[in-house]
């Protein structure tokens, strides 16, 4: 078969997503139009003067601003137009399914029903599937700077939904909030029968990565890069299988990474890490999934085979079952034809 160009086979790659903020995805126009739309005030004149607010130096400084465009969510439509946009663009860049993290004590926390969220978002995923043929799941994210009480009650009050949730994960300021702080509740919702992610080693050191594995249960890390700071570590992650859902653009707009070209990527690959690329909050960072991907090709980070092998694992790596992995594994084994045997 004909050799595709890098940017031709980012495009042509199904892929799964599996590191999404649905709250990131805010992009500031939409921001500016559901303000209006509800009367909500926002400090920013316009579009241009929110993009230039986007300039963070970790990840605290992102967060500020993330929760505070928030708030223009008010109504179920809002939440609905939100992920409507989200899907569209994954669509656009061939994503075939999201595992989707959303932030509910942002909004309960500001008085928005648990109710109103899940209304808009389930809507949008049910769209989504129709129109684009994307299917998608939730994960919900306890906010780590919150205690483990009110993420307690926040998942006693997602029990109605539990059959639409894939899992619950940990996400919000990481340093001087470790995962054990959020073993007894990962406990429950692991008895409740639901999958465990958290982020862990984006700016927290490799011990929070230990504990996200040896006390919350993980099956899947968010970021991960800080567990590059310990072979043993390393070893371990690769041995088990574990999948790192890295985001490449969030790293250098959060300043985790000097310069792409000095991403860690190609070196966890190397170790044999299963990695996966992902888009965090695309709105906030300058792109979706497959600027991620074209970002590392133009940095020289990956190839062909490194594509191949990232859209591979974003599919082993997803909850999906087998049957539901098929079709999209064997879409990528035949857009690596002949060379596939790598
Ligand atoms: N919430 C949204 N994006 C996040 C990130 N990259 N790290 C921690 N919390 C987040
Ligand atoms: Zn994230």
């Amino acid at each position: 078969m004909s050799e595709l160009t890098l940017e031709a086979l980012i495009a042509a790659v199904p892929k799964a997503e599996l590191h999404l903020h649905i709250e990131g995805s805010l992009e500031p126009e939409q921001m500016f139009a559901l303000a209006r739309r509800n009367r909500i005030e926002i400090p920013f004149a316009s579009v241009e003067q929110v993009r230039a607010a986007y300039s963070f130096s970790r990840l605290q400084d992102f967060l500020d601003i993330y929760f505070a465009g928030a708030a223009v969510l008010q109504e179920a439509e809002d939440f609905q137009d939100l992920a409507e946009a989200y899907f569209a663009r994954a669509a656009a860049d061939n994503v075939r399914n999201a595992e989707i993290f959303f932030d509910p004590q942002t909004h309960t926390d500001r008085g928005i029903p648990l109710a109103t969220v899940m209304q808009g978002l389930l809507a949008a995923m049910d769209g989504a599937r129709e129109r684009h043929g994307i299917t998608s799941g939730l994960i919900l994210c306890f906010l780590r700077h919150l205690d483990e009480e009110s993420a307690f009650a926040t998942l006693r009050a997602a029990e109605p939904w539990f059959d639409r949730l894939l899992g619950v994960g940990l996400d919000s300021s990481e340093l001087g909030h470790p995962p054990s702080k959020f073993a007894r509740v990962f406990a429950r919702a692991g008895e409740m029968g639901l999958k465990r992610v958290a982020h862990a080693g984006e700016e927290g050191p490799p011990e929070y990565v230990y504990e996200a594995l040896d006390l919350l249960h993980i099956d899947r890390i968010d970021h991960g890069n800080r567990a590059l700071e310990d072979k043993g570590l390393v070893r371990r992650l690769a041995a088990s299988g574990m999948t790192l859902t890295v985001c490449p653009l969030s790293n250098l707009k959060l300043c985790v990474v000097k310069d792409i070209a000095a991403h860690p990527l190609p070196a966890m690959l190397e170790a044999g890490l299963a990695v996966t690329v992902n888009s965090d909050d695309p709105a906030y960072f300058g792109g979706y999934v497959n600027d991620n991907f074209r970002a590392l090709a133009a940095a020289g980070l990956i190839g062909r085979a490194e594509i191949l092998t990232l859209a591979r694992n974003s599919f082993t790596g997803s909850f999906m079952s087998a049957a539901e992995q098929a079709p999209h594994l064997a879409a990528i084994a035949a857009l690596a034809g002949g060379s596939e045997a790598a």
